[in-house]
């Protein structure tokens, strides 16, 4: 399939986020021209001083708060060339919040639901695909029993967790999967009742790592995921692997999330599907694993554990079933073939690009 994107024209919300920022890096590489969204114009210039050849390549616009009243509708009415594609990925995904309600699930859920409105009425018959990155949060059961495989999840599954559940125990990962879920459930029933001229595809990768591009001042700039998943072992938050555990045991690379967004704009395949990214299994101990293998330098800091168990004791995590994800992506890809980064190569990466910025001390 042709990868070109000259003179077709894409929006992209969270423009300067862990994984918009290799979604935005691609698109400007395949010759695509991009109006992307920041919350304030300090972000934008903050995109620009860390990648200085971006910019004449972007345009940007400040979307600061998606609660308030049609908050794209001028995107999508200034756009000059109308826009072909909508690659919709920001919401909130950081879990120290002090309100559910308000953080995360109204924003996930007011942001797609007002972005697509806005596709909807001011978008023309040029758009033809909105691309939500979603999550396999929306897609997994949060209340599995962890201590036995069950059967693996398909693109059929979807979370049960509710609102009240994530509130009553005020469980901001549990807060998290709500908004994630009610926010695509909300996309698909948009486009089951407002039927717009647009098809979606949905991307719902597992937990996320590897190498950061996007603007870093300092160890709190470390995304959510490569924090808890990679730079805590190393930071000194965790001192010991005994007790630690993920809410979640599969990962997939941010390079590949990143790819699988843009091959997914003109991929006859991907005509509303949901698309399962899942690379492999992740867990304290192999992330330890590999950083004590690969950089001798930090085998001081990063505990042991125990090298030759590789889920913590009692977790049987219940796998995916990805057969038709992987055909979808494969054939959006410019080979006809999908092959994931593997653990080894994202943390090894993920850990590169954490020191270079010179953060951990
Ligand atoms: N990382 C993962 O493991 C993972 C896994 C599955 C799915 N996802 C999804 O991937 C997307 C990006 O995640 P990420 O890891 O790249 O996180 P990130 O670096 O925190 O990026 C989130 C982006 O969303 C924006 N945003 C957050 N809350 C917002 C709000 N209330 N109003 C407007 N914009 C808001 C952020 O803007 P500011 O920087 O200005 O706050 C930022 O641009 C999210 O939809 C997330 O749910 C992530």
């Amino acid at each position: 399939m042709s990868q070109s994107g000259v003179g077709q024209h894409v929006l992209l919300t969270g423009a300067n986020g862990f994984v918009a920022s290799h979604i935005l890096s691609i698109l400007i590489e395949r010759g695509y021209t991009v109006t992307a969204t920041v919350r304030s114009e300090a972000k934008a210039k903050d995109i620009i001083r860390t990648h200085p050849s971006w910019e004449n390549a972007v345009k940007f616009v400040i979307v600061a708060d998606f609660t308030s009243d049609g908050p794209f509708d001028d995107i999508f009415r200034n756009s000059g060339k109308p826009f072909d594609y909508v690659i919709h990925t920001a919401s909130p995904l950081k879990f120290q919040v002090s309100d559910i309600q308000k953080e995360m699930i109204e924003p996930a859920e007011m942001g797609t639901t007002q972005i697509l409105k806005a596709a909807q009425h001011f978008g023309g018959p040029s758009l033809k695909r909105f691309v939500l990155l979603g999550s396999a949060v929306s897609v997994l059961n949060s209340f599995e029993d962890i201590s036995r495989e069950g059967k693996p999840y398909t693109e059929k599954d979807w979370n049960p967790v509710t609102a009240e559940q994530a509130i009553a125990r005020n469980d901001t990962v549990l807060g998290y999967n709500v908004s994630k879920t009610r926010a695509e459930a909300a996309a698909w029933d948009f486009m089951k009742k407002a039927k717009p001229t647009f098809d979606l595809t949905v991307i719902n990768p597992d937990i996320i790592t590897g190498p950061m591009i996007h603007p870093i001042h300092g160890p709190k700039s470390i995304n959510e995921t490569n924090h808890f998943a990679i730079a805590s072992f190393i930071d000194g938050t965790h001192t010991q692997i005994e007790g630690v555990t993920f809410p979640f045991y599969h990962f997939v690379d941010v390079r590949d999330v990143a790819r699988s967004h843009v091959d997914a704009l003109k991929n006859p395949a991907a005509t509303n599907h949901r698309v399962l990214l899942i690379s492999g299994l992740i867990s304290p101990q192999l992330v330890v694993n590999i950083i004590r293998e690969n950089f001798p330098s930090l085998k001081d800091r990063v505990p042991e554990g125990n090298p030759g168990q590789a889920l913590p004791s009692g977790v049987c995590p219940t796998g995916w079933d990805t057969r038709i994800s992987q055909e979808i992506l494969a054939n959006g890809s410019h080979d006809g073939k999908w092959e994931y980064i593997d653990l080894k190569r994202s943390i090894v990466d993920a850990v590169n690009s954490i020191l270079s910025t010179g953060i951990l001390h």
